[in-house]
């Protein structure tokens, strides 16, 4: 068994490693790397807490690593990239149900955790950290939970709005502290128990609100409740490296949603009170969806204009993902550099569903990283360009959210594919996007619409250039 200094010292070096892996992710170049880091560092922190003394029983552990490790693992090569996003929920769900888990243990049995005074009571400052532990782990749970559902399409993904709902949440809000404070003070069970059940309903009526665009943003905020929690279960265990590991989460995924929120240009409290996304368009988008003609055109034409195109500048959105298109992309991408057409992809930083959900996309089918562009780094760019190819997206090239103040994305950063001389767009139909909002660019003398499966546009276009 290792000394307690030893253990530390394993701790730090896994916290480092930790850190590693965060930095690692900011970037698709340095990812796996990140990753890798990652792994290690978790892997070590459980080897070393596994060969404490304090650890008396392995077999229900070995148990709980087998049937997670292989859930964990089928489910690693089962979920397609389109379902990662309610993935991650279910796993938040996970983790704020084991710190609700552990924290009802550690309040049954207070001695076993080592926070029990003389008289076998809860220490106050246990009971504090229990308090916290166990209301944002709750929240966690259910909130996720909700989300997953949300994501997943086995709930509405419209928002639940209806009136007297904020101050539903501030009366929970208020008796979950009331009770958790009687908690701290007593220490009894009735108070633990109610603060408890309050926190799992407020956890799904502060989420059902919030309309399905928003779900991403939400997914990390609960990325971040959850590494919270991990923290405030780290103190009651006095275990430095769930409070560090659990720190870190927190404070990432705090960042994230902020990230996030201002490439949406909403606050946190706008996306928190929900509602946004199911609201009826006004203004200039508003009116019946596709009603207005287009120029619709042909594979082999959308082949033709960037064929002849000195420059194209491609916008994966959503429908790439969804049509797993990401392959056939490439190799058209191929053909036209091969063919010296000068070739660079936009990224938006909410195109798709999740952070990064482009760039990881790219990544898989091995598209170079130098001719992927930021959407600060390209903008100025589409001015000089032949051909905005857009792939599957909508809400991210919407000209309404600079033009149309009564929009709801107004004030949203977009890619300004408007600037192009031509504009390709692939999708299936007149479809609004997550918003649920008309594109006005559909409908301009200089965008073809060219309506089929992203990934079948790839293929026909490629076979029209071969
Ligand atoms: P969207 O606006 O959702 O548009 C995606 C488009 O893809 C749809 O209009 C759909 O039209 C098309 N599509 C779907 N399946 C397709 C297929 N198989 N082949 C071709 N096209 C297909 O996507 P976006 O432009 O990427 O914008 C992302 C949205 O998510 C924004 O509203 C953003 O605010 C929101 N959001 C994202 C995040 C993050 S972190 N990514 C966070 C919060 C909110 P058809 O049905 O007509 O084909």
């Amino acid at each position: 068994m290792l000394s307690a200094n030893m253990v530390e010292l394993a701790y730090l070096l896994a916290a480092v490693l930790i850190i590693f892996a965060l930095k690692g992710l900011a970037s698709p170049e340095s990812a796996r790397r990140g990753n890798a880091f990652g792994m290690f560092g978790l892997g070590l922190a459980a080897l070393v807490t596994l060969q404490m003394d304090s650890v008396q029983n392995y077999a229900w552990i070995v148990a709980a690593i087998t049937v997670g490790g292989l859930f964990g693992g089928v489910a690693a090569r089962k979920v397609p990239m389109t379902h990662m996003p309610q993935t991650v929920a279910f796993m938040h769900s996970l983790v704020g149900l084991a710190a609700v888990l552990i924290a009802v243990s550690a309040f049954l049995d207070p001695v076993a955790y080592g926070i029990a005074n003389a008289e076998g009571g809860l220490y106050m400052a246990s009971r504090v950290e229990l308090f916290l532990g166990t209301f944002i782990g709750a929240i966690t749970f259910t909130a996720s939970l909700v989300a997953f559902g949300k994501l997943h399409g086995v709930l509405s993904g419209q928002p639940l709005v209806f009136s007297g709902q904020h101050m539903l949440n501030l009366v929970l809000g208020v008796l979950m502290i009331a009770a958790g404070v009687v908690f701290c003070v007593t220490g009894e069970a009735l108070p633990f128990m109610v603060m408890l059940v309050i926190a799992m309903v407020l956890g799904v009526t502060l989420i059902v609100p919030i309309g399905g665009a928003d779900m991403p943003v939400i997914v990390s905020m609960l990325n971040s409740y959850s590494g919270w929690a991990a923290a405030g279960i780290g103190f009651t265990l006095g275990n430095n490296m769930l409070i560090v590991a659990g720190a870190l989460v927190g404070s990432s995924g705090a960042i994230l949603s902020y990230i996030m929120c201002k490439a949406m240009n909403r606050s946190l409290f706008n996306v928190l009170l929900g509602g946004f996304g199911g609201e009826a368009a006004t203004g200039a988008s508003a009116g019946a969806i596709g009603q207005r003609p287009v120029h619709a055109g042909a594979a082999e034409d959308a082949a033709f204009l960037i064929r002849n195109a000195r420059s194209v500048v491609i916008v994966p959105g959503y429908g790439l993902a969804v049509a797993r298109a990401q392959h056939a992309l490439k190799e058209l991408v191929d053909k036209l550099l091969a063919m010296d057409v000068q070739v660079k992809f936009a990224i938006h930083p909410v195109a798709g569903r999740m952070p990064g959900h482009m760039n990881v996309l790219l990544a898989e089918a091995d598209v170079p990283y130098d001719i992927v562009y930021e959407m600060d780094e390209i903008n100025p760019e589409f001015g000089d360009t032949d051909v905005a190819l857009v792939i599957g997206a909508n809400d991210v090239i919407n000209p309404a959210a600079k033009s149309d103040p009564a929009s709801p994305i107004y004030g949203m950063p977009i890619l300004d594919v408007i600037k192009a001389e031509h504009v390709v767009v692939i999708k299936r139909s007149l479809s609004p996007g997550y918003a649920g909002l008309d594109n006005d660019l559909f409908y301009m003398d200089k965008t073809m619409m060219l309506f089929d499966d992203a990934k079948k546009a790839c293929e026909s276009m490629l076979h029209t250039l071969d």
